[in-house]
């Protein structure tokens, strides 16, 4: 089936930070900036039609030269931590595409970091 994009700035969503548009190449109004500190987050709710295993495509962006690992938390439990390496520039924004299991109907999927540098900033979600 096609994938739905869930944008970070959605009313749906939550980001623990602010919702910026200064760094150019986004989708739709802006993106998440995350506070810098373990624990902010980014948050989605997706809809699947059934349960079962799907394909997950976060963009982000990373302007700085580390890494930020980040807990991928599914309807409440953590099922792994990608790391969101550097991008080269704010403005420059990279997809990385992870498997996660979702329920039929809603669920929440966050982003949360495991490091004080926090997360990249985050433009979507397609799922
Ligand atoms: C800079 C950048 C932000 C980014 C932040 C960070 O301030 O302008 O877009 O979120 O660094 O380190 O997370």
């Amino acid at each position: 089936a096609a994938s739905t994009r869930y944008e970070a700035e959605s009313s749906s969503a939550v980001c623990t930070g602010t919702i910026d548009s200064d760094w150019a190449g986004y989708s739709g109004s802006g993106f998440c900036n995350g506070t810098n500190a373990v624990g902010a987050h980014a948050q989605f709710t997706v809809n699947a039609p059934a349960a079962g295993t799907a394909t997950l495509r976060v963009r982000f962006a990373n302007g700085t030269a580390t890494a930020r690992p980040a807990s991928l938390i599914v309807n409440g439990s953590t099922v792994q931590t990608p790391s969101f390496e550097a991008t080269g520039a704010w403005s420059t924004w990279a997809t990385k595409t992870l498997t996660v299991s979702l329920n039929a109907g809603g669920n929440t999927v966050r982003f949360s970091p495991t490091t004080s540098g926090g997360l990249p900033n985050i433009d979507y979600i397609e799922v």
